[in-house]
């Protein structure tokens, strides 16, 4: 009777672990099971024959609910691409929800914003599909500028009003003239415009391990009376800290970017080996990570905010080499690829 109870106890425990399996067959050759099948032979002889069957029985269970779930998840029919489109055919059958994860983009994504959140920022999620005037304009780049070309931005053949492109954004700066003329009021009341901007961005760009044509970004904005680059710099070595749980050291160097004046970009101490020299900072210790800058009197006097009593930052930030040096992911394509090895790593 007692052996009864320790086939049932087990029962349970290996019933609760399947839910859990990545790998659902698994559970077929977990340790419990064999111990009960050695049990067997230790009954006494008037209770070896229930015994047995008891565990068989169980195991029978087991290999029906993997059968199910092999049929479930792996035996999704064949779809022949090459075949003429079939508009009465039913839809291919989904994999079940509980086999996913949240992407690791996502995830880490989730935790930047919250740092953010804790610094007073507010979220505002960017789009994916925009006009010439956001993209470039808004953001004091002079029409024709070459500096427009360094964005490899893709064009739709539709046009917006103007008859110009429209554009698969380049960049998550297309929102800041948005926020900034939406949230000018703020402003005058006395409080500051501080949001965080996170969004995917898509580029022409020649693929390799350290380009993708579609990656994120999360840009930041700050406005108030009396910021400066001081403020730019605490805001943003304190976030690299946060992320990374360590002490960020940061170095930045004079760049061009026509939205903001001055522009910096902006190194960070490698946070995989702590300076000492590793693959992912190419043995230098340093890290050029992202564009930032004070925005340009231009950009804010374009968003009906006066340059002269208010000024303050900006940056832009790509997630995708953000996460790379906080795991040490050698190619930026396992991130799109979709393979579910690199995937799952991060369930
Ligand atoms: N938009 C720039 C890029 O993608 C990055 C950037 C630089 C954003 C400076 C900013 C900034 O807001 O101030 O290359």
């Amino acid at each position: 009777m007692q052996d009864n109870a320790a086939i049932s106890t087990t029962r349970e425990m290996l019933l609760k672990r399947f839910e859990t399996l990545d790998d659902k067959s698994a559970i077929l050759k977990a340790s419990e099971l064999r111990e009960l099948f050695m049990a067997i032979r230790e009954q006494p002889e008037d209770q070896r024959r229930e015994f047995g069957g008891a565990v068989n029985e169980l195991k029978l269970e087991l290999e029906k609910l993997v059968a199910e779930q092999v049929e479930k998840t792996e035996a999704l029919p064949p779809i022949d691409v090459t075949a003429p489109q079939d508009v009465n055919a039913a839809a291919p059958a989904l994999l079940p929800t509980q086999n996913g994860t949240v992407h690791p983009l996502m995830r880490e994504l989730e935790s930047v914003l919250d740092i953010f959140y804790r610094m007073g920022f507010t979220a505002v999620e960017s789009r994916e599909i925009d006009d010439e005037f956001h993209m470039f304009t808004a953001l004091n780049f002079p029409a024709g500028h070459p500096a427009r070309d360094e964005y490899d931005t893709f064009m739709t053949r539709q046009t917006d009003k103007n008859g110009e492109p429209l554009v698969a954004p380049a960049h998550t700066s297309i929102m800041q003239n948005r926020i900034l003329s939406e949230r000018k009021s703020d402003l005058e009341s006395g409080k500051p415009i501080a949001a965080v901007i996170p969004g995917r961005v898509f580029r022409n760009e020649d693929l390799d391990a350290r380009h993708e044509h579609t990656f994120y970004q999360f840009e930041g904005i700050y406005v108030d009376r009396g910021i400066h680059a001081g403020n730019l710099l605490a805001t943003f070595k304190t976030f690299l800290s946060e992320y990374y749980q360590q002490d960020i050291e940061i170095k930045s160097q004079p760049f061009y970017f026509p939205f903001t004046e001055p522009s910096f970009e902006l190194a960070l101490s490698c946070p995989f080996c702590q300076k000492k020299g590793c693959h992912i900072c190419s043995n230098t210790g340093w890290i050029e990570l992202l564009g930032m800058g004070m925005i340009h009197p231009n950009v804010l006097k374009m968003a009906g905010i006066d340059p002269e009593v208010y000024t303050g930052f900006a940056w832009g930030c790509g997630l995708d080499r953000l996460v790379m040096m906080k795991y040490g992911i050698e190619d930026v394509r396992h991130f799109e690829s979709a393979k579910l090895d690199f995937l799952r790593q991060f369930s």
